[in-house]
């Protein structure tokens, strides 16, 4: 059950009434009551705020802050009703928000990239040694008596240097994962996405390729794309099984690009060597979902953007972004509907 309260306060005078869906770092919410003219509902908890509680939460209000994990359709823009005009997500991504619908009321949308693209790529990196290195796995021999001796033949995994890396969409994040691997003696870089990025790929001479040469010729497979119709299931059971024995699936985008399934089934084949995931569908995973039995399955909870710093900065950033919204100005990020 949800812990969470609906606190109110009040600044200033002619007050714009605006709902946050969570407790969030405090230095966002800082940003907000010291506006002035901003009355601030909030869902003060660090649980997701309950359907019920949003569309009551919502009803009347001129501005919104969410995350990704609150689901924004049309029920919810009902809810508001007319007066809704900003809404401020504090994460890049947006596929949580029903932009059509949104776009249709003449709804402002906020959003925070940039802010977050070093953690997370730091983070993907991070869960691409992890799992290519088999840490966990080792952590637990250590733990439980499996480590008996050096063993010549042991825990062995597959290592960057002389490797092929191929991205899933070279955007921010990819990048800066790019950037991140290529002092490990990476060969040669793969991309793909919508179109080629020849300013974006010349750092890494990073080639654009279809979707199935990147499957079959990467030894590292990393996953940074938006979730979009175009990309939903995009990792399926086709991909893996052009994907080499010895390579290494890597997602910190979002869950649904994979097929779940397919993805289970090529680990537990070994048609793939290991898969790391920081999002997977649902969040979170229950904890018999059977990925959670598979030794070169990696998962981590959706925390690419985990910093402190980050948080705090992704927090001020989405309240700047309501704030500038709210008084008709343009927003430090705002996204072009
Ligand atoms: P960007 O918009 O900079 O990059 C997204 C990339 O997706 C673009 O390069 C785009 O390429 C690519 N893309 C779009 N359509 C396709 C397609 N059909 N095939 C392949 N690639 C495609 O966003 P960011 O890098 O800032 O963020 C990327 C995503 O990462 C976010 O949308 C979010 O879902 C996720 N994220 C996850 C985090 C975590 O905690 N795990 C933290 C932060 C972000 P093109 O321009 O060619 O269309
Ligand atoms: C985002 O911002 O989209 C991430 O998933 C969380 O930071």
């Amino acid at each position: 059950a949800a812990r969470g309260r609906c606190g109110s306060g009040r600044v200033g005078g002619a007050a714009m009434a605006v709902f946050v869906t969570r407790r969030i770092p405090s230095e966002g919410l800082r940003v907000l009551s010291q506006a002035g003219g901003c009355r601030v509902q909030q869902w003060d908890s660090e649980e997701p705020v309950p359907r019920a509680e949003l569309l009551a939460g919502v009803a009347g209000k001129r501005g919104l802050l969410c995350l990704l994990s609150d689901r924004i359709d049309r029920e919810v823009l009902e809810a508001a009703g007319p007066s809704l005009k900003v809404i401020s997500t504090m994460s890049v991504g947006f596929d949580h928000l029903a932009l059509d619908e949104i776009k249709k009321r003449g709804i402002r949308v906020g959003y925070t990239p940039d802010v977050l693209t070093d953690a997370t790529a730091e983070l993907s990196v991070a869960l691409l040694l992890a799992t290519c290195r088999r840490l966990p796995e080792a952590v637990e021999q250590v733990k439980n008596g499996g480590w008996t001796t050096w063993k010549p033949l042991w825990m062995c995994g597959y290592g960057l240097s002389d490797s092929t890396v191929g991205i899933i969409g070279l955007g921010r994040i990819g990048q800066a994962i790019a950037r991140r691997l290529k002092p490990f003696g990476v060969k040669k870089f793969l991309y793909t996405g919508s179109r080629p990025k020849p300013e974006n790929a010349a750092e890494f001479e990073a080639e654009f390729v279809p979707l199935s040469r990147l499957a079959e010729e990467s030894d590292f497979v990393v996953v940074t794309c938006a979730l979009t119709p175009a990309t939903q299931g995009m990792c399926n059971k086709d991909f893996f099984a052009r994907m080499k024995k010895t390579s290494v699936f890597i997602n910190t985008s979002r869950g649904a690009v994979v097929n779940q399934e397919d993805l289970y089934d090529a680990l537990a084949h070994g048609q793939i060597a290991a898969a790391g995931l920081d999002v997977t569908t649902p969040e979170p995973l229950p904890t018999d979902h059977p990925l959670l039995s598979l030794k070169n399955c990696v998962i981590l909870p959706h925390i690419g953007s985990a910093t402190y710093a980050t948080r705090s900065t992704m927090a001020v950033l989405a309240a700047n972004n309501l704030l500038a919204g709210l008084r008709g100005e343009p927003m430090p990020q705002e996204l072009q509907l």
